[in-house]
């Protein structure tokens, strides 16, 4: 498969709108109800303004960082994106061949259409997490983690924004399911209710939303954490979060990891974007566990401004869906490389030569002061 020509990520949205089935490019695209956080998530990094250093000496630009103790080439990971063989038939393990090719992490999601097991065949396991939606049967949920676990990968991350999923118009409009010949391979055959009624014909709209309300436990509290942590004996990751109080209970609770995400925009409208959540969440926990970040992030000087907020790495989402279902495996490790070149050029021009170089003085206050 040949990757179509492209210079930014933003432009992979339009390639793969014409080249996808309606159905699935709408189920990437959308967000929930009247999709404002979705757009203003974009918005918020755009508004931020750099002041740049100069004469810095920036001959030798380094990009790579050390995140959740692993080495990485650059401070990016790709984050839990359900269903991936809907763009490309080699799904989720193109999607990690080319995570592995860059040296960068993937996380698996709970809703992948690939199993724990054909994913971790095509790539290293340092650099795989596994995010957990826990289902009402928790034995289920305790089943799959012990599989993770087996297999090699290095950390959970547990999606608490989800405690019924947003409403998406477009899944509804187009009654969204999945194609026969696709499975949600991991729950399959364990939990008949979300893989079964992933199938079939809709009269009631999306089949992701029967399914989550069938299946998926809206009643977690923190104590989920302990339970990770304890039958799992891995890193727990908590992705979801936008309050600094809950990041307050997070690291109280002994989480390992924060990611401030408004799950791009699908789960609750209107919510604050996560780039306008993040220095208040970076505030309240003063450096004691890393915080991460997703939502809107699409170009090398959106990485710089969170880095300069004070995450320790984000975490890029649709772009790559999208080329990876106009290019496969090649078109996400392009579009990362673009990104990565885009970092890279943006921290030389910013007069920083490494990743500490990156603080907080580099975002101009009056631009965050507006928003
Ligand atoms: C997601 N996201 C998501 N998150 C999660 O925790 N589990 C999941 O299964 C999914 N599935 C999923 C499917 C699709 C099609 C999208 C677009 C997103 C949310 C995802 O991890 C991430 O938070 C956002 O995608 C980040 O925003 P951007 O980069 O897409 O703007």
């Amino acid at each position: 498969m040949g990757v179509p020509e492209f210079v930014n990520l933003e432009e992979l949205e339009g390639l793969a709108e014409g080249s996808m089935e309606r159905t699935a490019f709408d189920y990437y695209r959308s967000g929930a109800d009247d999709e404002i956080s979705m757009r203003e998530s974009r918005e918020a990094w755009k508004r931020l303004r750099l002041v740049p250093r100069m004469l810095r000496g920036v001959s030798d630009v380094d990009t790579s960082a050390r995140v959740l103790g692993h080495d990485l080439a650059f401070p990016v990971l790709i984050p839990p994106m359900a269903m991936q063989r809907l763009a490309h038939r080699d799904g989720e393990r193109a999607m990690a061949k080319a995570a592995a090719r860059h040296g960068i992490p993937m996380v698996l999601s709970t809703m992948a259409t690939s199993s724990l097991e054909e994913v971790a065949t095509v790539c290293p396991s340092p650099l795989l997490l596994f995010q957990i939606y826990v289902t009402r049967h928790r034995d289920i949920t305790q089943k799959l983690i012990e599989e993770a676990v087996a297999l090699g990968y290095k950390a959970l991350v547990v999606t608490v924004d989800v405690p019924y999923l947003g409403n998406r118009e477009a899944d509804v409009r187009n009654r969204l399911s999945l194609p026969d010949d696709l499975h949600l391979k991991n729950l399959q055959g364990r939990l008949g209710v979300v893989s079964n009624l992933m199938h079939g014909d809709s009269q009631q709209g999306s089949m992701l939303t029967q399914a989550f309300s069938e299946d998926i436990d809206p009643g977690l509290t923190w104590e989920i954490v302990t339970w990770l942590k304890d039958v799992s004996k891995l890193p727990v990751l908590v992705k979801g979060l936008l309050s600094p109080e809950d990041a307050a209970i997070a690291v109280d609770r002994g989480v390992d990891g924060i990611i401030v995400s408004n799950h791009g925009g699908r789960q609750l409208d209107t919510a604050i974007t996560s780039c306008d959540a993040l220095p208040a969440i970076v505030a309240r926990v003063r450096g004691r566990i890393p915080v991460l970040v997703d939502g809107g992030i699409r170009r090398g000087t959106d990485v710089v401004k969170a880095l300069a907020l004070g995450a320790s790495a984000v975490l890029v989402g649709r772009p790559l869906l999208y080329a990876l279902a106009v290019g496969g495996e090649q078109g996400v490790w392009t579009a990362i490389q673009k990104l990565k070149e885009e970092f890279k050029l943006g921290m030389g021009l910013c007069g920083t030569s490494s990743i500490q170089d990156i603080t907080p003085s580099l975002i101009a206050p009056s631009s965050s002061r507006e928003r």
